[in-house]
């Protein structure tokens, strides 16, 4: 089996998205007690990133969903691997994910944090497949739209693979080869 790994967006577009969003993401929450969860493993280094070009202080905590695993199809079953790790009610919290793909992902995880009490709960994308929707989910605050084709790179991977690239990228797989 080979794997080919496309570019479809340079560093410099990441980087300056990036840099776009956190200067929206400073204005919107100035004065405000914002939390902002990444929903791993695929946010984390977008949400490194976004973090450290905010102008506003902020808390920082994770949820971990369980993966595709070598499936490039979402089940539309989404586990909670681990929660979050302090209390959010009353708090402003921005739910930081990698890319929508059917959007089963976030409305769960949605319905799940909003049980916990946050006063507001927006969501943040560096990616979006709009083909792919299952259920439209506002997102707040997006990066890029991208082509109904597997991307990685930048955090996200295929089957834990490409999440170091600095770039994104779409993949093509060869099971011949
Ligand atoms: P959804 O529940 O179908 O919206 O899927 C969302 C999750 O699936 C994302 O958080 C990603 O982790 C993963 N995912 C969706 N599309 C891709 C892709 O093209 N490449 C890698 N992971 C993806
Ligand atoms: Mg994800």
């Amino acid at each position: 089996m080979a794997i080919k790994v496309f570019p479809l967006i340079a560093k410099e577009e990441i980087n300056k998205k990036v840099k776009e969003l956190a200067e929206k993401i400073s204005k919107d929450y100035q004065k405000k007690e914002l939390v902002v969860i990444g929903i791993l493993k695929g946010a984390f280094v977008f949400l490194a990133d976004l973090i450290r070009n905010l102008k506003i202080p902020v808390f920082c905590d994770f949820i971990t969903v369980s993966s595709y695993g070598k499936a490039t199809e979402s089940s539309g079953v989404v586990k909670i691997v681990a929660d979050i790790s302090f209390p959010i009610e009353d708090k402003d919290v921005l739910l930081v994910e990698d890319i929508v793909d059917t959007g089963l992902t976030l409305q769960y995880l949605i319905n799940h944090l909003k049980a916990k009490k946050p006063k507001t709960i927006k969501i943040c994308a560096l990616l979006d497949k709009p083909e792919r929707h299952k259920i439209e989910i506002p997102i707040d605050y997006l990066g890029f739209k991208v082509p109904n084709k597997f991307v990685v790179g930048y955090g996200i991977d295929y089957d834990e693979r490409f999440r170091h690239l600095p770039y994104i990228g779409y993949i093509e797989i060869d099971e011949e080869k």
